[in-house]
């Protein structure tokens, strides 16, 4: 812990523990930081990064004004999985906002990450702690696997719980639009505000959701059932079922575990199982079909 923050204040990358995924922090006031986490991750330069921090109160100094949906959300989702868009402070640099003119900010649920932040007192700019297009890391080994020597230190904090990335919710349109599902769902967000987000999908998602994201070295092909995967696993050598179709919260916990561990086996398809839609569920579709969309259509 004294390490991390060590690296952290001198402009280093840390890999952070979060309850959603790993992140890849640096100081977000610090330019030539953040600068080199898009070097590490090979992400282009436009693709803006969520600022961490450790209190709800702090989103005030991210923003320029906190629109009344962000600070309802804020008040009752923080600490947890969920990322808030909001009109950004004079001071944010543009490197971390894509040079839009909104920051997305988060308060992580992850008891180390939650020290960490409070020792260091401002923000960190953290991207999932993967290359670019490739699977987000929800262990540390997976971190050290993908970045290795590219990262300064890295805080092991387990096996993430949640294991899917954070809702992110864009509070600058009326009403909020849900950008990216998570586990804080549409549902979810429509009690807490009193009426219905705008849906995800169309042109205004976040930069950086592009359809060939999130993907391991094996090809996915999605199956509408269990059945379904094991007749379609049956056709291919080397393949593996992906299914925890009757527990969306483990479905999304072991997610991207498993395609890790089936790319360290050398599985070259993996048959995943589509969960019903609702609650998390949403989140695992949208990560499934993006980890299937390019190779897709088999
Ligand atoms: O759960 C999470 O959100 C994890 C952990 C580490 O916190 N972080 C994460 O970051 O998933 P990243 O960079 O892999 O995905 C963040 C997404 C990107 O697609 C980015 O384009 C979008 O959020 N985003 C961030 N700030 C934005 C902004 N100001 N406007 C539009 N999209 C934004
Ligand atoms: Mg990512």
């Amino acid at each position: 812990m004294d390490h991390a923050l060590q690296v952290l204040l001198s402009g280093g990358l840390v890999a952070i523990p979060t309850e959603t995924v790993y992140g890849l922090a640096a100081d977000a006031t610090n330019a030539a930081a953040v600068g080199r986490i898009f070097a590490a991750k090979g992400r282009p330069t436009d693709h803006p990064l969520i600022v961490h921090v450790g209190r709800a109160e702090q989103l005030t100094e991210w923003a320029s004004t906190v629109p009344s949906t962000a600070a309802a959300l804020a008040d009752t989702c923080w600490p947890g999985p969920l990322t808030l868009l909001v009109p950004k402070a004079k001071h944010v640099l543009p490197i971390v906002t894509g040079g839009r003119d909104t920051v997305g900010v988060r308060v992580p649920a992850h008891p180390l990450t939650a020290e960490l932040l409070a020792r260091f007192g401002g923000g960190l700019a953290a991207p999932s702690a993967n290359r670019f297009g490739r699977v987000s890391p929800t262990t540390a080994d997976h971190v050290r696997a993908d970045l290795g020597g590219l990262v300064d230190y890295v805080l092991d904090g387990g096996a993430c719980p949640v294991g899917v990335e954070s809702t992110i919710v864009d509070c600058t349109r009326d009403p909020p639009q849900v950008l990216r599902p998570g586990a804080i769902s549409a549902d979810e967000i429509a009690t807490l505000l009193g009426s219905p987000p705008a849906a995800a999908d169309g042109p205004n998602r976040a930069p950086g959701m592009l359809a060939a994201h999130y993907a391991p070295q094996a090809r996915v092909l999605i199956a509408e059932s269990r059945t379904e995967a094991v007749e379609v696993a049956a056709r291919h050598p080397r393949s593996w079922v992906l299914d925890h179709s009757d527990d969306l919260a483990t479905y999304a916990r072991l997610l991207y575990a498993e395609l890790h561990a089936a790319d360290a086996r050398g599985v070259s398809v993996v048959v995943a199982v589509l969960p019903a839609a609702h609650g998390l569920g949403h989140a695992i579709r949208d990560r499934l079909g993006k980890a299937a969309h390019s190779k897709f259509g088999d």
